[in-house]
């Protein structure tokens, strides 16, 4: 039997367990130029919580009944294509589920590089990497000695900003949502500071560790922490907006940033993006980023919960902020 996840209600405010359904069918058939994969290892994203929300942001909004969108990685163990040998490991986007047949189309990364380890191809060689080199590379444009202060930090993306920000010479300030996660910032990555949105004063800690000012601010949260930042630009500042998790579990009306004017007044570009739109960039982007962590300069944990049918309670650590570094559930 084939073990998933379905989607099983459009979730109302935080995802509930009950959101995802589990689920038994049989063993896909594999077709001709096919092959069969066997997840080790499955990611959960906050994105995932507007595919299930029924809506056409910018993917096919999911249906009631439908596979659970989300990136895997695993074996190949049965194979009709020979681009993919038997044994070899590849990542891709292959659903919430135990075994995927595919042709290879839905492989944005491809083939795993057996010298890394294959949780790392779905973290900082996956999505969370390209999304963190392109938008840094793309909108951000870092110069040496500026200043960045990216929010959700000690998450998957941000700790991948802010180590990339610092190779190319910047300070870097992290925001994020424990003591410990703040710590391991400092400690462990090499942020020059580290702010607990939760128990300190962000603005008069954006104020004493930016004094001249944000040069680039990283977003994956939006909310009361955008405008705190928006609030503090230097001229010519930069703001990625990569993500706003802060609103994602949000019915209704979400506020705006106050202090949008700033753009004005500090000639400053904000810009969001959807990784994807960047696809050209990848193949540098996965040479960069492989070079950096083979070097040990680019740090990264891969936060593991153990068992497949553990993935809705993984799905739900991201909105609790109890993850530190990628999230993935190990099948
Ligand atoms: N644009 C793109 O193409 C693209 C691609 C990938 C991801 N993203 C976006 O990037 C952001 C980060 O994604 P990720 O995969 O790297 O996840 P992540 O940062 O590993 O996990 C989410 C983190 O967000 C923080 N958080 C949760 N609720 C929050 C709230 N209400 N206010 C402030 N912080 C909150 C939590 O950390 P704390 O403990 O610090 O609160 C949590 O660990 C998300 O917004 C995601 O949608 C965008």
């Amino acid at each position: 039997m084939n073990r998933q996840f379905l989607l099983n209600a459009h979730p109302v405010g935080d995802i509930k367990l009950t959101d995802l359904k589990y689920h038994e069918s049989p063993m896909p058939v594999m077709g001709e130029g096919e092959i069969l994969v066997k997840m080790e290892y499955l990611a959960v994203e906050p994105a995932m919580r507007g595919w299930m929300a029924g809506r056409s942001d910018y993917t096919e909004p999911l249906k009631v009944g439908d596979l659970m969108r989300g990136f895997g990685a695993g074996e190949v163990i049965e194979s009709a294509n020979s681009l993919y040998q038997v044994g070899c490991r590849v990542s891709g986007l292959l659903g919430m589920q135990e075994y995927a047949v595919t042709n290879g189309e839905n492989f944005p990364i491809g083939i795993i590089d057996e010298a890394i380890d294959t949780a790392s191809h779905l973290g900082v060689l996956g999505v969370t990497g390209l999304t963190a080199y392109c938008g840094l590379k793309a909108i951000g444009q870092p110069k040496v000695g500026e200043t960045v202060l990216v929010s959700a930090a000690a998450g998957a993306t941000g700790s991948v900003v802010g180590q990339l920000a610092k190779l190319q010479g910047c300070r870097v300030i992290g925001l994020a949502g424990s003591a410990k996660k703040c710590e391991w910032l400092t400690g462990e990555l090499g942020f020059d500071a580290a702010i607990n949105y939760k128990t300190d004063n962000v603005a008069e800690s954006i104020q004493q560790h930016c004094p001249g000012g944000i040069d680039i601010y990283w977003d994956n949260v939006g909310g009361a922490i955008l405008d705190l930042a928006l609030e503090q630009l230097a001229v010519g500042a930069r703001i990625v907006v990569c993500g706003g998790i802060s609103r994602y579990n949000v019915s209704g009306e979400v506020p705006g940033p106050k202090n949008y004017f700033n753009i004005v007044f500090n000639n400053a570009l904000m810009k969001g993006f959807v990784v994807s739109h960047y696809a050209h960039l990848f193949p540098e982007a996965i040479a960069e980023l492989k070079k950096y962590l083979l070097s040990g300069e680019l740090k990264h944990h891969e936060d593991i919960v153990e068992g497949f049918e553990q993935a809705p309670v993984a799905l739900q650590r991201l909105f609790n902020g109890d993850n530190v570094g990628k999230q993935l559930v190990k099948v």
